[in-house]
């Protein structure tokens, strides 16, 4: 079908290709994570910050490197029609937070730790956990020049994870020290693969000269045994590269942080020296990382400021929701506290009273509303306070209005006078008190067995 046909006028329009939705069903899960990261970022000390999410295209082929697959074939990027800029949708994060700590001069006083968390845009084919638009959170310490920072970073890592109860998770650690270093050792390189050039494939033939270092990140069996034998970088580092990665495994050995060290792991931006290193699961198929990151001590002079050290990493947000779905523990989707339920006009004003005051006291409350057929029957209405997820229906019917009572019963077994048929009748006045009370009874009850997704009740 051409181009043309497709955007025909009765042609349905659908999302873009490797571009996703978040429906309403996942929206607990990546709250749950949003969560979890924001509060331990926090009691690390690190400050969001937020950056556009269109950069000017030289940002990220200087920070990048013109050769990273990145900016070499995966860049969402255009001419702005009113001015001719060049304008990239961001790939990922770092760069866009280096130049905004440069704009601002946000390191004059003192380093920063900084996160972020937002869409990026890579134009790969889309497969399972690879998207061209997917969400990163990210961690960027700058000014901060020792191994105590990189482990720091890595802990915080683990500590999600553990918080998260995945605990399948596996972190990969290496050096690939400075660019004199890999300088010397990207010499050697290249002459080892010369001599064996007819056993690299169109692939590697093209990194030799540009990237050499990426061929050892081949995934083609052919070349296993080759780049097996290849020259490690690891046995180039100088003294001072070699100490800071003893030290950083030292913080890690410390705090009991298993590690393997993977002489092959080199990322793939140009930004990086020393210390790189990512977290890799077995439950994802062929794209496993679920973070990754490193020291990127060049940066800040590549982007003309003064030389500022760095280390950072990010995660894919989408990769890690998968994660929490084949082997997280069980959590319990969005529920609200109280559903309303009311037949005729006095109940529906009365209603909509008591659910202000329920949501006063930090309730979530749902109170039903019309539709196209019109306000329901009871049992419609009963229906909908089931699928709500309501821990308690709250009814007010005529004889209600008349008694200035509402009929409260509980939707969950486990909750509640049991005694009554799950339901009892609670005058207004003492409605909010007692239905309070018996959440946060049935929560107390619940945290012993149950994953919590903390009730706040506490402001009534
Ligand atoms: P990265 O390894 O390119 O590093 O991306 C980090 C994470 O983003 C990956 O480990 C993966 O989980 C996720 N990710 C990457 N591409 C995709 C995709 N197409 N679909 C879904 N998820 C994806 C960086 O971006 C660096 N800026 C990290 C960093 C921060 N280094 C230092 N500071």
């Amino acid at each position: 079908m051409s181009e043309n046909k497709k955007s025909e006028k009765n042609e349905k329009i659908v999302s873009v290709k490797g571009m996703n939705d978040l429906l309403p069903a996942d929206a607990a899960l990546w709250e749950l994570l949003e969560n979890t990261v924001q509060s331990i970022l926090k009691s690390y000390g690190f400050q969001q910050i937020r950056t556009p999410i269109v950069e000017a295209t030289a940002l990220f082929a200087r920070g990048l490197g013109t050769v990273s697959d990145i900016v070499e074939k995966e860049m969402y990027s255009f001419v702005d029609a009113m001015n001719g800029d060049h304008l990239t949708l961001r790939p990922e994060g770092t760069a866009g937070v280096v130049r905004a700590v440069l704009e601002h001069n946000l390191t004059y006083d003192s380093p920063k730790r900084l996160w972020y968390i937002g869409p990026m845009f890579r134009h790969e084919k889309p497969q399972r956990g690879r998207y061209r638009q997917f969400h990163q959170i990210g961690a960027e310490a700058v000014g901060f020049s020792g191994p105590d920072i990189d482990a720091e970073l890595i802990m915080l890592c683990q500590r999600l994870w553990d918080d998260l109860g995945l605990d399948k998770i596996r972190l990969e650690l290496n050096s690939i020290g400075n660019a004199e270093e890999r300088q010397q050792h990207r010499a050697d390189l290249i002459a080892y693969f010369e001599s064996h050039k007819d056993v690299l494939d169109a692939d590697a033939q093209r990194r030799l000269y540009t990237n050499p270092l990426r061929i050892l990140d081949t995934k083609n069996p052919a070349m296993q045994e080759i780049v097996n034998a290849a020259p490690q970088l690891l046995s180039y580092l100088g003294e001072e590269s070699r100490a800071h990665f003893e030290g950083v495994q030292k913080i890690l050995r410390h705090n009991n942080i298993p590690f393997t060290i993977n002489p092959r792991l080199v990322r793939g931006m140009d930004y990086y020296n020393r210390t790189v290193f990512e977290w890799v699961s077995d439950q994802l198929g062929s794209q496993g990382t679920v973070c990754g990151g490193g020291r990127y001590d060049p940066l800040i002079e590549i982007f003309g400021g003064k030389p500022t050290p760095a280390c950072g990493f990010a995660m894919g947000v989408e990769r890690l929701i998968e994660l929490m779905k084949v082997s997280g523990e069980p959590y319990a989707p969005n529920q609200c506290d109280v559903y309303l339920v009311h037949q005729g006009e006095e109940a529906q004003l009365q209603s909509s009273v008591l659910a202000e005051r329920l949501r006063d006291a930090g309730l979530d409350v749902v109170l039903h509303c019309a539709t196209s057929n019109g306000s329901g029957s009871f049992k419609s209405q009963m229906k909908r306070a089931d699928a709500s997820g309501a821990a308690f229906a709250l009814i007010i019917g005529e004889d209600e209005i008349a008694q200035s009572k509402v009929v409260v019963k509980a939707m969950r077994a486990g909750r509640a006078d049991e005694s009554q048929n799950n339901q009892t009748s609670v005058p207004f006045d003492s409605l909010v008190e007692y239905v309070v009370d018996q959440i946060v009874a049935g929560d107390e009850h619940s945290h012993d067995h149950s994953h919590s997704h903390g009730h706040d009740h506490t402001h009534h």
